[in-house]
This record gives structure tokens, C-alpha cells and sequence, in this order.
């Protein structure tokens, strides 16, 4: 059992979807003035996503504002890189373009009423531009190595349906053209994983959550989730549920609600949720809402924000709670509600446990 952490509030509350559907709807014209909103406007096009994904797990994404959101990822596009921007005049990453895709399939019926099919060519062209020789990937132009960077590139290719391990792969339209090399990436992937079970940001470096899910979810994009031992990782993810029932990110850390959902994740790509006490980790994400205003925080009593409230929301999902709060299953490869990825004919083992 991991640190310990004392929640302040012994009564347990129930999931406040309706504050939570008012915070996000209202978030962009209650922020734009504060400090946290100008510090932060270099990763907003991940906050967009972080908030209309949360709204479309409640059902109602209709509440936020479709074009705004649409002229915002055009404004971020980089026609000449064929990447997208954090936010208009920031240069173009991994990071932001798979928000913007993400972005683009939950508000299109189809991606190919936003992009061309040269667009979404170019796109993958931009991420094959960032694989290097030994398959790893970085997140732009200066280099930085990361293995997040290979989930995005895996999950951005299958998502406009440029993957050839993908159900979705759109291979006729694009002369079967490879953009990157998918063997290598899992190499890359497996050569960070640890003696422990877990993965970290490269090879040697410490086994992180957070980490995990990005190797864990780039394996199950690259059809490769056979090729490592479930049950060591499972061990080592399970071990991080903390006596408050609260979720970290490591040994000795404090519990954290975004690890609902890098840990959970994880664990629910190898079907071993149940490895994890649901109720307590329930109560845990309970206990750091504001119940008034809405918005979830990362430990009771501590600002909340739109990124703890989305994988509170997610991690929710995960723990089988969708029916008790009216939300929707998410796919713990993708981070995105079932339904949408079935709308762009992507499956998964995940998808197809569902369909039964
Ligand atoms: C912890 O970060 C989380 C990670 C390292 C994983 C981040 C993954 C992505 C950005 C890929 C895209 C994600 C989705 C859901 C589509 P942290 O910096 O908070 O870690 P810390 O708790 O150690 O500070
Ligand atoms: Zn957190």
C-alpha cells in the first residue's frame, strides 16, 4: 500500500453531474481574464478536448459551442507542416494534433467534411516526419524523445484512419502508403518497459502511470499487447491505490484523480479494472468535487480544472459507474466515448466487449 493521505471529508458524496455540466459549458467565459487561463494558452487546443470529451461522456456536448471550437482548429492549423498549434501562432506538435483530431471526430459525422483527403495525407506525413531511426517519436521539430509522442503518433494515424493495424485504415484512398514504421515503434515501446512491469518516457527511465497508459494504449493501437506480461504490470498498477482509495502515479506519491484514468486505463486495455477497488476510488473522486460549482480538483479541497475534471469523469466511466450517473462508455485506448469510434468504424477489444 502506497502514502497515505487523509481525506478531510468522511461522508461520501455522489457524482454532481449537472455542476459539472454548468463548469465546463461555462468555462471559457468565466477563465479568459485569469492568470491560469493566460499561462496556459499554449496547450488549449488539449483543453478543448479535455472539456468537449468530458460534455460528450455526460451527453451533452451540444452545449458547447461546435464553430467556435471548429475556427479555433483551423486557426491552429500549420498548412506547411500539416500539424496543429496548442493555440493560433504556437508552432505545431504531436501533442496538439492528436486533440484537434480528436476534437474534429467528436464534432464531424465524418473527418473528410473538416479536411481533405490532401489535409489528412499531410497530417501523416507530419507525424512520419517525427519517428526516428530507432522507431521512437518526438513531439516537434526540437526533438525532445518521449514515449507520449508515440501514443499520439499510433493513436492520430488510426484515428484518420492511416494505420494498417486499425479496422478503419482507409489503405485504397491512400495507395497503401505507410507513414510510419509501426514495427519499430513497438520495439521502441517494449525497450522502455521496466524489471517492475512498468514503462517510463524512455529506455531506464522509472516506471510512471502516466507513462504506462501511453505504452499500454500504443500497444493495443499496434495490435502488440501480446507481446508483454499482463500480470507484472497489473501488480504494479494495482499497488497504487492508496489507503484514501485514491489513485498514484508512483510509489511514495500522493493520490492524484488524473490517475484514475492513467491507471485505470491501463488495467482496463488488459481487462483487470476489477483489479482496483471501485467503490473507494469512487468516493476518493467524489470527495474532489466542488458539488456547487462544479469541476473535479486532483485531491479534496484543491482547485478544480478541466483536466481533473475530464479523467474524473473518464476514470468514473471506467469503474463501470456509467449507469448509476448517465454517462457513457470510454474506450481506455483512445480516451474517447465508444460510440464515437465506432462512428469512424474503429474497433477494439474494448468496443467489441461492449457491443454484447
Ligand atoms: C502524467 O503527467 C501523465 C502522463 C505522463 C501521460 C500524458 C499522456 C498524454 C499527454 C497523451 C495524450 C493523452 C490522452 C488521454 C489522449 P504529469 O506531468 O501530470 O505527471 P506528474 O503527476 O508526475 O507530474
Ligand atoms: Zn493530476
Amino acid at each position: 500500500m502506497s502514502q497515505q493521505q487523509t481525506s478531510p471529508s468522511s461522508s461520501v458524496q455522489e457524482f454532481a453531474k449537472h455542476a459539472h455540466i454548468d463548469y465546463i459549458q461555462h468555462l471559457e467565459e468565466k477563465e479568459q481574464t485569469t492568470f491560469e487561463y493566460c499561462v496556459t494558452e499554449h496547450l488549449r487546443m488539449s483543453g478543448m478536448y479535455w472539456g468537449l470529451t468530458g460534455m460528450d461522456l455526460m451527453s451533452e456536448s451540444s452545449k458547447m459551442n461546435r464553430e467556435h471550437i471548429l475556427q479555433f482548429i483551423r486557426d491552429s492549423y500549420h498548412a506547411d507542416v500539416g500539424g496543429f498549434a496548442g493555440a493560433p501562432n504556437h508552432d505545431a506538435h504531436i501533442l496538439y494534433t492528436l486533440s484537434a483530431v480528436q476534437l474534429l471526430v467528436l464534432l464531424t459525422s465524418n473527418i473528410e467534411e473538416f479536411l481533405t483527403l490532401e489535409q489528412i495525407e499531410k497530417i501523416g506525413e507530419f507525424i512520419g516526419s517525427l519517428q526516428k531511426e530507432d522507431g521512437s517519436f518526438s513531439g516537434d521539430k526540437w526533438g525532445e524523445i518521449d514515449t507520449r509522442f508515440s501514443y499520439c503518433a499510433l493513436n492520430c494515424l488510426a484515428l484518420l484512419g492511416l494505420l494498417e493495424t486499425c479496422s478503419n485504415y482507409r489503405g485504397d484512398k491512400i495507395n497503401n502508403k505507410k507513414y510510419i514504421n509501426v514495427e519499430k515503434t513497438v520495439d521502441y515501446v517494449l525497450s522502455c518497459q521496466n524489471f517492475d512491469g512498468g514503462f517510463g518516457v524512455c529506455p531506464g527511465a522509472e516506471s510512471h502511470a502516466g507513462q504506462i497508459f501511453t505504452c499500454v494504449g500504443a500497444l493495443s493501437i499496434a495490435k502488440a499487447l501480446d507481446r508483454f506480461d499482463h500480470d507484472t504490470l497489473s501488480w504494479w498498477l494495482c499497488e497504487r491505490q492508496c489507503e484514501n482509495g485514491g489513485l498514484n502515479g508512483r510509489p511514495e506519491k500522493l493520490s492524484d484523480v488524473c490517475y484514475s484514468w492513467w491507471v485505470l486505463s491501463a488495467l482496463g486495455i488488459m481487462d483487470r479494472v476489477h483489479w482496483i477497488n471501485a467503490e473507494k476510488l469512487h468516493d476518493y473522486i467524489c470527495n474532489c468535487q466542488d458539488t456547487e460549482k462544479g469541476g473535479i480538483s486532483d485531491r479534496p479541497n484543491n482547485m478544480v480544472d478541466v483536466f481533473h475534471t475530464f479523467f474524473g469523469i473518464g476514470g468514473l466511466s471506467l469503474l463501470g459507474y456509467g449507469d448509476k450517473y448517465g454517462l457513457k462508455t470510454i474506450d481506455p485506448t483512445f480516451a474517447l466515448p465508444i460510440d464515437a469510434l465506432k462512428k469512424i468504424g474503429i474497433e477494439t477489444p474494448y468496443t467489441q466487449r461492449f457491443d454484447q
